[in-house]
């Protein structure tokens, strides 16, 4: 198989993310449950990853709050700072992850910027979002559809110009692209720690510029008689055990992206990207492409699109068809009622990936693609 839905989770992982699971089953027990020493051993190895990705994420190892998934930082950073009925602020490009909680809390969306890889809609209309007075923005990074990287950088700059509080989506960019706390000022960023971080499924991180409400309330470890939680972090983000086998394999992860460089894992996707796209443009394939484009590409097959990614399953190729739970981004598109097919490139993208996947798309319409 030819995996190439990396937007859905990075696979395989580097071989050190499961020999450091195993060897911390082995090994830890509860991390800030004890002085004994498989205890301490848990509590250093929860240390390291933190400490990896403070280093990662520009920020200090404290502001790193360990979660189950980017969703579960997400809805903790948007109860944080989104109050029932609030009006917030946000791209259009989001993932339900965003635009379920905000819809749970009766949030008023303004969305701002529809036209894909075209920074300057998406600057303006979030500033005429923000002029127009908004509680808070909530914006991704990266579309998970089509590999759209947004402007965040300027985007938080106005938040900061305009005293909104802000949260980034960072689900496909944390692993590939700069993600900086500190200097962009976020209120919170959230990612998974199974995509471009490379660990396992049920690990995430909230970067936290601020404490957050935390979304769950139980035992830290930590000042036990109080009867809330802890108002310092990262303990007052995570309440229970942590997951430490997952934990120490998404350090591993982490270690294996600052090895490789941020800058050779973004240029090895996006120039696959880049080539599949014109290939599928040669088919007739309609791909969207455009600057500021990342790993992912989408493109609209003549019939249906689960119907072609199960063609291309039946070749070895694996992909996602679909809303990609996306339907705001689709909607933007204009692809929500036929949805597309994803293309998603991981860190070890290479040209052969992209040269059989064209083969195999060579089924969906007639046609011969050489990219090499
Ligand atoms: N949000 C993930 C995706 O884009 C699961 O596939």
């Amino acid at each position: 198989m030819i995996y190439l839905d990396n937007g859905a989770t990075s696979f395989p992982k580097p071989p050190e993310v499961a020999r450091a699971m195993a060897g911390a089953l082995n090994r830890c027990a509860n991390p800030g449950r004890g002085g004994y020493p498989a205890a301490m051993e848990a509590a250093r190895a929860v240390y390291r990853c933190r400490s990896l990705a403070g280093a990662l994420f520009d920020c200090p190892p404290e502001a790193v709050v360990f979660t189950g998934s980017c969703t579960q930082g997400l809805n903790m950073a948007i109860r944080t700072l989104v109050r029932p009925g609030a009006r917030v602020a946000v791209s259009g490009f989001e993932h339900n992850a965003v635009t379920r909680p905000l819809h749970a809390l009766g949030a008023e969306l303004v969305v701002a910027g529809r036209r894909l890889f075209d920074w300057e809609d998406t600057l303006t209309r979030f500033r005429d979002a923000l002029r127009s007075g908004v509680d808070a923005a909530v914006f991704t990074h990266v579309s998970n559809v089509f590999g759209y990287i947004l402007p965040v950088e300027e985007m938080a700059d106005m938040c900061r110009e305009w005293k909104v509080p802000f949260v980034v989506d960072a689900a496909q960019s944390a692993g590939t692209l700069p993600v900086r706390l500190g200097r962009w000022g976020a209120d919170f960023i959230a990612m998974p720690g199974h995509k471009g971080l490379l660990g396992p499924q049920g690990t995430g991180l909230l970067l936290c510029g601020r404490l957050p409400e935390p979304l769950f309330q139980g035992g830290t470890g930590s000042e036990s008689r109080r009867p809330d939680m802890p108002d310092f972090l990262p303990d007052r983000g995570e309440a229970g055990t942590l997951n430490v086998p997952g934990i120490c394999g998404l350090a591993e992860g982490i270690r294996t992206v600052s090895r490789l460089g941020l800058d050779t894992i973004h240029r090895r996707e996006a120039e696959q990207a880049a080539l599949c796209a014109q290939g599928l443009e040669k088919l007739g394939l309609r791909p969207f492409f455009g600057p500021h484009q990342g790993g992912t590409v989408s493109f609209l097959p003549e019939g249906d699109c689960e119907a072609a990614a199960e063609t291309l399953a039946r070749h070895g190729i694996a992909v996602r068809a679909g809303l990609h739970c996306a339907p705001l981004a689709h909607e933007s598109a204009g692809t929500l009622e036929t949805g597309t097919v994803r293309v998603s490139f991981g860190y070890k993208a290479a040209p052969w990936q992209t040269q059989a996947m064209l083969q195999a798309a060579e089924a969906l319409k007639g046609g011969n693609v050489n990219i090499l």
